[in-house]
């Protein structure tokens, strides 16, 4: 979910990836996130960090997120 807004960054349907691969990017207002640590770089919410999130994957392969304390 951005810091910006309450918003998935992928918009429900796209890739939340930069097209570089080196950020997540929120595609409402072009918030670009590091990978390593979640802090915004570019955009309007720049200096603020996402939530962190626990992520498992099931013996199917489904992936589970689940939030971090
Ligand atoms: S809602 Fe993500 S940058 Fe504005």
């Amino acid at each position: 979910v951005c810091r910006h807004r309450a918003l998935p960054l992928d918009l429900g349907a796209r890739s939340p990836m930069s097209d570089d691969g080196r950020f997540l990017l929120c595609h409402q207002h072009g918030a670009l996130y590091r990978l390593d640590d979640g802090v915004c770089v570019v955009g309007p919410c720049a200096g603020e960090r996402l939530s962190p999130v626990a992520v498992t994957e099931d013996d199917d392969g489904a992936l589970e997120l689940t939030a971090r304390p």
